[in-house]
């Protein structure tokens, strides 16, 4: 172990307020706070600050103007450029001034519904500079889901762009903005619309704003000044799955989200001014919001926002071109990228020809990163391979390697240690812990540390229901293991949530869908393993009396999951079934499902209702043609 590792965690436990203190000296303060933890108030409260001052105007008014902020890479429009610091201040101005000739002010929400383009990441920034508060969607969701998050946030303005490119193909965004405002209750005052020159979108009203001419009419405005936020107030909303599949709006504050990020890049991530740093994900989750946006550039770093794929854009080369023509140093992907780049390119020739330029090292995370995969990255490239655990409630890694303070213990199969400030513990169903090799609910002490949740948008009973479970500890939702060396293992979900590329969905929300179709008498969607994936759904749909022989049904059900929640859920698969496997007292045997799915053996349980359901269903699977 890191001797540097082991005497930062003792510290950040032993005594946060001296060492939170201490860490929030990278971050300028327009009032510093008092103190760094209040229970009534979280932390730094007192404090007052601004984020995008932090992550932009400091950088330059320090001298380092014309150092690179930001470099957009996008294989599949052919682009590369490159922001200097003082260029992304310019532009961040731009778009702060449209927002607030919209009158966007403090407090104010505004949803972006943005593709991976220099745009979105001026726009979240605008929002900060102003006080406003962002809520980005991901793109891959549809109308429904944008509706949910648009009545939940109450925006005053819709931001998006016409399209979105998705490999090859082009994917018109503006419609799915209209449809989500037609089903939505509350109405925007405005939508903006970035127009892209590979599909141009239908401006169909009064509400509906061209974004360049926008700039144009406001390009005589002054750039707002950064708005004094307290430390606690909103930096941003991101929704998450739920349990419930009602998306949770998980609440960034200012204060200690900027002194979190800014600490893990020294201590994490070895990233300090003037590093390239990327992380391939996208600014819909809280991978990009943390590691493509805000992070890097509290430190003055330079990020790269990659539009493209892992493969096919154009070919299985593309990470490690871009990491090689942008110097990049620390790289952070998950694990279903590197598999995907896998199975077009077993033998790694793509990477041996371009090579890994200045890269150090890689970090995995979003979904369990598998041994094979790792071992396989770490032979072709060289180079440590670090996978690490956070979650969206958290905003940074919780559980991780600590790379930068000189530790490179990893073990396939574990996710590492807990991070400084993070103190877990495994807890039965009694509450206790369990002991280490033994498997428990993955749980936090509270209070947690900067950066993390402390409400949900317009559900504080949710967020403390996160809290009920184990009093005294925050359950995280997964179930894990410490090994005999201290080595956290997380081994999957204590409830509906799966991971399907890396992507957040909740099984109990698709069922939710599929349930209220034509002809669906009861269903279960369960998270089947698939080696590229993680993990992808499948439902189990019986048929209502009279719908037996109806063909439509498994691809109706699929279209609609496809329709409401969006293409990234990516159920691709509907077995129709008479009967599902459920106890006498008529709970679902999902488990069994699953395990039928893995091909594995099932020992039907005691408890079944019917013992001839499960070779039922296998031989239905087994007779039905793989999609
Ligand atoms: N806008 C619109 N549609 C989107 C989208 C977006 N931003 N992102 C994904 N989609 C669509 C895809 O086009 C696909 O549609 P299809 O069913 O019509 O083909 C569907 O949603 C599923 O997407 P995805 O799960 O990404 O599958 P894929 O086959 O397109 O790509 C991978 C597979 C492994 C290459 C890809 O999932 C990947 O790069 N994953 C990394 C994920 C990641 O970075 N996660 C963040 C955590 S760190
Ligand atoms: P999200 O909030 O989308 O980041 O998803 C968080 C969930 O993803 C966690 O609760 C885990 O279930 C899973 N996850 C993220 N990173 C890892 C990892 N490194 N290993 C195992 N599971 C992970």
């Amino acid at each position: 172990m890191s001797e540097a590792y082991r005497r930062a965690w003792q510290a950040s436990i032993d005594d946060p307020e001296a060492f939170w203190g201490q860490a929030a000296r990278a971050i300028d303060w327009i009032v510093p706070p008092t103190r760094a933890y209040d229970a009534a108030q979280g932390w730094f409260a007192g404090g007052t600050l601004n984020t995008c001052h932090n992550a932009i105007d400091r950088h330059v008014a320090a001298g380092r103007g014309e150092v690179t902020a930001l470099v957009y890479d996008s294989p599949v429009t052919g682009t590369v450029r490159a922001f200097s610091y003082a260029q992304l201040l310019e532009e961040v101005g731009r778009v702060a001034a449209m927002l607030g000739a919209l009158g966007v002010t403090k407090g104010d929400r505004v949803v972006l519904y943005m593709p991976m383009v220099p745009e979105t990441v001026f726009a979240m920034l605008a929002c900060a500079r102003l006080g406003a508060i962002h809520s980005v969607v991901f793109g891959g969701f549809a109308a429904h889901e944008l509706a949910k998050r648009i009545d939940d946030a109450t925006p005053r303005l819709v931001l998006t762009a016409s399209c979105g490119i998705e490999g090859k193909r082009t994917i018109a965004y503006k419609p799915l903005v209209d449809e989500a405002l037609a089903i939505a209750r509350h109405q925007v005052d405005r939508v903006v619309v970035l127009q892209r020159e590979q599909l141009a979108a239908e401006l169909t009203g009064p509400r509906d704003l061209d974004w360049a001419q926008l700039r144009y009419v406001t390009s005589d405005d002054p750039a707002p000044e950064c708005a004094e936020v307290g430390a606690s107030d909103p930096l941003y909303i991101l929704y998450t799955s739920g349990t419930t599949g009602v998306p949770k709006g998980v609440v960034r504050d200012n204060g200690g989200h900027a002194v979190a990020l800014a600490w893990t890049m020294a201590n994490i991530y070895g990233i300090g001014a003037g590093d390239p740093f990327w992380a391939a994900s996208d600014v819909g989750w809280v991978v990009g919001h943390s590691y493509i946006v805000y992070a890097p550039l509290l430190v003055g770093a330079t990020t790269v926002l990659f539009e493209g794929k892992p493969v096919g854009t154009p070919d299985p080369g593309t990470f490690w071109r871009v990491i090689d023509r942008h110097k990049v140093k620390a790289f952070f992907t998950a694990p279903t990228a590197i598999r995907a780049i896998r199975k077009e390119d077993p033998d790694a020739k793509f990477l041996a020809e371009i090579g890994t330029g200045d890269l150090k090292v890689i970090f995995l995370a979003g979904e369990r990163a598998d041994p094979g995969t790792i071992d396989w990255l770490e032979a072709k490239s060289g180079l440590p391979v670090i996978d690490h655990w956070w979650q969206t409630e958290l905003g940074w890694p919780a559980i991780a390697t600590c790379y930068a303070l000189g530790d490179l213990r990893r073990k396939g199969g574990s996710a590492g240690f807990p991070v400084p400030g993070y103190q877990f513990v495994m807890l039965g169903d009694d509450g206790k812990p369990v002991p280490d090799g033994e498997s428990g609910s993955v749980a936090i002490k509270a209070p947690l540390p900067p950066g993390a949740f402390r409400t949900l948008w317009n559900n504080p009973a949710g967020y403390e229901k996160n809290f009920t479970g184990f009093p005294g500890y925050y359950e995280t939702g997964d179930a894990g293991h410490f090994d005999a060396d201290g080595f956290l293992n997380i081994m999957g979900r204590t409830d509906d949530i799966i991971n399907v590329a890396g992507h957040r969905l909740s099984t109990g929300q698709m069922e939710q869908i599929v349930a209220q179709q034509d002809g669906v008498a009861e269903c279960a969607v369960i998270g089947a393993d698939d080696a590229l994936k993680g993990m992808i759904p499948i439902a189990f749909v019986v048929p209502r009396a009279g719908a037996e022989n109806d063909a439509t049904l498994a691809g109706r059900v699929i279209a609609a999951v496809r329709s409401e929640l969006g293409a990234v859920a990516a159920l691709k698969t509907a077995y129709i079934v008479p009967q599902l496997p459920k106890t006498r007292s008529g709970k679902i045997l999902r488990n069994l499902l699953r395990k039928i799915m893995a091909d594995d053996e099932v020992e039907t349980p005691p408890t079944i209702e019917d013992a001839t359901v499960p070779d039922r269903i296998r031989d239905i699977v087994a007779m039905t043609p793989a999609v």
